[in-house]
């Protein structure tokens, strides 16, 4: 875990997601309900910042063509988008909002099954 003060809780409002600098890319930062949300700042279908979107019912939807992402998993909730977007976790510590970029999580839609074989 390495993670990194990327804003202050002062600049949050409930609800409206802050575009914020990671380095190679951008972070989303989400107040919603009381919890805290960092989601890749990028729409998986066509790469238009998902902070622009709408936050709703635990998701942040794409004002493009009206994808939602969970805020807790990165999953594509409707098409047009079908891959999810990397989400972070976040602490906060004091004001700082801090999110480990180097450790996304990354939903998978197909995860291994696996088999019970008999004998
Ligand atoms: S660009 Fe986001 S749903 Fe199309």
């Amino acid at each position: 875990m390495s993670f990194r003060t990327l804003a202050q809780i002062s600049e949050i409002t409930d609800d409206r997601p802050l575009a914020v600098d990671a380095g190679d890319f951008d972070v989303a930062i989400v107040r919603h309900e009381g919890d805290w949300y960092a989601i890749h700042d990028e729409c998986s279908h066509a790469r238009v910042p998902l902070s622009e979107g709408d936050v709703e019912d635990r998701s942040i939807e794409c004002y493009l063509h009206g994808s939602r992402f969970d805020l807790r998993t990165g999953a594509a909730l409707g098409l047009p988008a079908t891959q999810p977007v990397p989400v972070y976790p976040v602490r906060i510590v004091g004001d700082d909002i801090q999110v480990d970029i180097d450790n996304p999580i990354v939903f998978d839609p197909h995860p291994l099954t696996t088999t019970h074989q008999e004998n």
